[in-house]
């Protein structure tokens, strides 16, 4: 099984942590000179190799690590990420029945709140827990190696070992839920089945079926409310949190443009577009195109009518605009990565296209673990 290398010396926790401390009380009124906290931090490194986040500081931490999302276009709401704090957690099944109550609260009866659960940190002594799977909810995906018939293509690989480690399997339909695999301290990863109550799901229907044709209620297309990455380690001044699913909202584009449409996910242009009626015999008909705008109008569409959260892409960049001058007036610096904020649609017609960012990573943050990918595809589960 893989080795993690999150293991630093004293040396780069302390700068780590003088910096982070240094930022902590700059941005938080009333914390007052760091002096004190900055000297009891060193007192506590000195003597166990660590130190212990204060609840306030674990906040903003995880607030700041969302600002610090260069990928992310969402970030405008970042001050207002609900943490719950679960650092006393190491089992897999209290992690588990957490990650669940977490989707619980996140999705909010429709109303999605962007939440993080925090779980055990690293420790000189040994890792922390870690969430295999790549989100809280996730499709499963059948098939053998070289074709995935239903499903979600992305998960088969865990869809797989997970079978061999003798999950019964789902119904067999496209949207089957997969279990959630946690590996705890000292323990092996873990599979949990996923509470229905837990992952509200919305079916698809495209807009102009309501009035007339059928909207595409045949296809039983649906999908998950709330995204909440689960694979990606929190860092707040040199501590690793390796277990800290969050989560925002959608935007419809994740799901119309990528999830649904990309040629290895479900790929179902070709499809949508021969139900359009359109000619699919020649890429310059544009049907790809047009498939793509009804696609995401479905999406749209279909989360308003559940009255789940959702954006659209005009939106939420013009949001992000107004991230970026927000952030301007505060005299700080926003790093971005251009190819992921520009939409996977119509980039040209939102403004966040017709401009330039720097990408720059800076800490607190959340980061890729090495293996990640491996883990969430099942690798060495069996
Ligand atoms: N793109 C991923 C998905 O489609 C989710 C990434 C996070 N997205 C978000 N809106 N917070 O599931």
């Amino acid at each position: 099984m893989e080795i993690l290398q999150r293991r630093s010396t004293t040396a780069q926790v302390w700068g780590a942590a003088e910096e982070f401390i240094r930022l902590f009380h700059r941005e938080t009124p009333g914390a007052g000179d760091p002096r004190t906290r900055l000297a009891a931090v060193r007192a506590e490194l000195a003597e166990s190799g660590t130190y212990r986040h204060t609840p306030q500081e674990l906040v903003h931490g995880a607030r700041v690590a969302w600002r610090n999302s260069n990928r992310c276009i969402g970030r405008l709401y970042w001050n207002s990420l609900r943490v719950r704090d679960r650092r006393g957690l190491t089992d897999s099944d209290a992690i588990a029945a957490e990650c669940f109550e977490h989707l619980r609260e996140a999705t909010n009866g429709g109303r999605v709140r962007p939440t993080i659960t925090v779980f055990a940190p690293d420790t000189p002594q040994s890792p922390g827990p870690l969430i295999w799977s790549e989100q809280l909810v996730r499709y499963a995906g059948y098939g053998d190696h070289h074709s995935v018939t239903v499903g979600d293509a992305r998960n088969a690989p865990l869809t797989e070992a997970l079978l061999r480690l003798g999950w019964s399997g789902g119904a067999g339909t496209p949207f089957d839920l997969l279990p959630l695999v946690v590996q705890g301290v000292d323990d092996k990863p873990r599979w949990f089945d996923t509470p229905a109550d837990a992952a509200l799901e919305v079916p698809i229907r495209h807009p102009d079926g309501d009035g007339g044709g059928d909207g595409w209620a045949d296809w039983g297309l649906r999908w998950h409310a709330v995204p909440a990455i689960s694979n990606m380690c929190l860092e707040i001044g040199g501590i690793h949190y390796p277990a800290a699913p969050f989560n925002g909202w959608y935007m419809g584009t994740e799901i119309g443009a990528r999830n649904l449409a990309d040629a290895d996910r479900y790929n179902l242009l070709p499809a949508v577009g021969r139900r359009l009626g359109l000619d699919t015999s020649s890429d310059r008909s544009l049907w790809k195109d047009r498939a793509l705008v009804e696609l995401n109008r479905a999406v749209l569409h279909s989360f308003d009518r559940a009255e789940v959260t959702i954006a659209d892409h005009h939106t939420e960049s013009r949001r992000f605009l107004t991230h970026l001058e927000r952030e301007e007036r505060r005299g700080r610096d926003v790093g971005a990565d251009w190819s992921w904020i520009v939409p996977p649609i119509s980039g040209s017609a939102t403004p966040v296209f017709h401009r330039t960012y720097e990408d720059r990573q800076v800490s607190p943050a959340y980061v890729h673990h090495p293996g990640a990918q491996d883990r969430a595809q099942g690798r060495d589960l069996v």
